[in-house]
């Protein structure tokens, strides 16, 4: 807000730039180097980027997404379309037997909410077509979240690796990981902290983990039925379940435009499932939607930020909802750049590494528009604000430190320059919250 008008425009240009040149002809990489695959939620984001400046490469970006989607319905969490030695695990790990070669788990599905932005921003003519042919992959991909990661119809979607959850190293996930037999990871070189200071990644441990449990995947031939009853890891997320909410009503949206009667009975059940079940992730002690592990009943003690996704999920629930204003008022006062991925009075907040306490950009655009839509306009305004005094003070990094504001992991971020073209750059604030 803050932010002149000069300056904006030159962030707005370094941020299209940052599109062009993490454009590999059709998709995107988040960024060049560490990460040099399609990634499925960077895509999407990266597709409200491109909607900005150019409508046709944008609906690209979603199509290049879908073309690796799985028969069961899934879409992989990374596409390789070619073996790049920059990346540790790669397709010969996975070993996905699809065509193209992808990972075996998904990601939180912000692809419905972004076609519908796009369909709603036309022109009506070239929009439609495009929104129509994805239409049916979206259900395909949503029925598979409710089938195979809520096999006990509980109305919580679960994830069977942390990277399924878009927040690799959450301490949400500390507890479930920590059961994970590591005895049979095969030997393995890391190359993540060849490129980026191993203090900003996640650890040695945790990285055996996220292999064995990829070996577990690999060894039944990716049969979600088996991860999903014995998997070493199965824990359900709040922030899968309130992103797939939130898509779910767009779905709907889009069902009702296109005159899909069957989808939107279908969709609506799973909308109302999901409406009865959030409650089950409610934390009283912790005042805040909590991670729980699915083995054990256990439950996250700590606010993730994915906890304020419950506004943009659509969730009216009174007393939580109060409670979890609250929490984001208190955190967002003890932290200058709000949101942290982790409660920064908690005592497992690292301000550094990764998801256990640093700021990132693309799940505060997806906080701020839940708030504002729910009318908290002044929270809104602070955390869209945050997000552009974040970019324009350390550039497009991949995450920031929400106390001294530095930025950390990768440069010249996708889905960083995409949320400040799609939402936190200045030109924005006339229109929106
Ligand atoms: C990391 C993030 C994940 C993201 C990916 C590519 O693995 O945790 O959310 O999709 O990088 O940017």
């Amino acid at each position: 807000m803050m932010i002149d008008t000069r300056r904006a425009a030159e962030l707005d240009t370094q941020a299209r730039q940052i599109l062009q040149d993490n454009d590999r002809g059709g998709f995107t990489v988040p960024t060049a180097r560490l990460y040099p695959y399609q990634w499925n939620w960077d895509s999407a984001f990266a597709a409200r980027g491109f909607g900005e400046i150019d409508k046709d490469r944008a609906w690209t970006e979603l199509d290049t997404l879908f073309e690796a989607q799985w028969p069961d319905g899934m879409v992989p969490h990374i596409i390789f379309r070619r073996d790049d030695p920059d990346y540790f695990p790669g397709p010969r790990i996975w070993q996905s037997g699809t065509t193209p070669p992808s990972s075996g788990y998904s990601q939180p599905p912000v692809a419905a909410t972004v076609v519908r932005d796009l369909y709603e921003a036309g022109p009506k003519e070239t929009a439609e077509p495009r929104a129509r042919a994805l239409f049916p992959k979206l259900l395909a991909w949503h029925r598979w979240f409710h089938e195979q990661r809520d096999p006990d119809g509980l109305g919580v979607i679960a994830v069977a690796h942390p990277w399924e959850s878009g927040r690799d190293n959450s301490p949400d996930w500390d507890e479930p990981m920590s059961k994970v037999d590591t005895s049979g990871v095969e030997p393995y070189e890391r190359r993540d902290t060849v490129q980026i200071h191993a203090e900003m990644r996640p650890t040695k441990v945790d990285y055996d983990r996220y292999i064995a449990l990829i070996q577990f995947g690999r060894d039944c031939g990716w049969d979600s039925r088996e991860i999903a009853r014995n998997g070493p890891f199965f824990a359900a997320d709040p922030g899968l379940t309130f992103v797939l909410l939130r898509a779910d009503r767009d779905l709907l949206a889009l069902a009702g435009a296109f005159g899909e009667a069957g989808a939107k009975s279908e969709i609506e059940a799973w909308i109302a499932r999901a409406e009865g079940g959030a409650g089950y992730l409610w934390n009283p002690q912790a005042r805040a939607y909590c991670a729980r592990d699915l083995r054990s009943g256990e439950q996250s003690d700590g606010v993730s930020s994915v906890s304020f996704l419950s506004l943009y999920a659509g969730l009216k629930d009174g007393d939580h909802e109060r409670s979890n204003i609250e929490s984001l008022e208190r955190i967002s006062r003890v932290c200058r750049y709000s949101v942290p991925s982790f409660d920064p009075e908690h005592p497992k907040f690292d301000s550094l590494r990764y998801w256990r306490g640093p700021t990132w950009c693309v799940v505060n655009e997806l906080i701020g528009r839940g708030l504002a839509e729910r009318g908290y306009s002044e929270l809104a305004r602070r955390v869209r604000g945050d997000t552009g005094a974040l970019i324009e003070n350390a550039g497009f990094f991949e995450y920031f430190c929400p106390i001294t504001g530095r930025g950390a992991g990768g440069g010249d971020f996708t889905w960083t320059a995409a949320t400040w073209l799609a939402w936190a750059s200045p030109k924005h604030f006339a229109t929106k919250d």
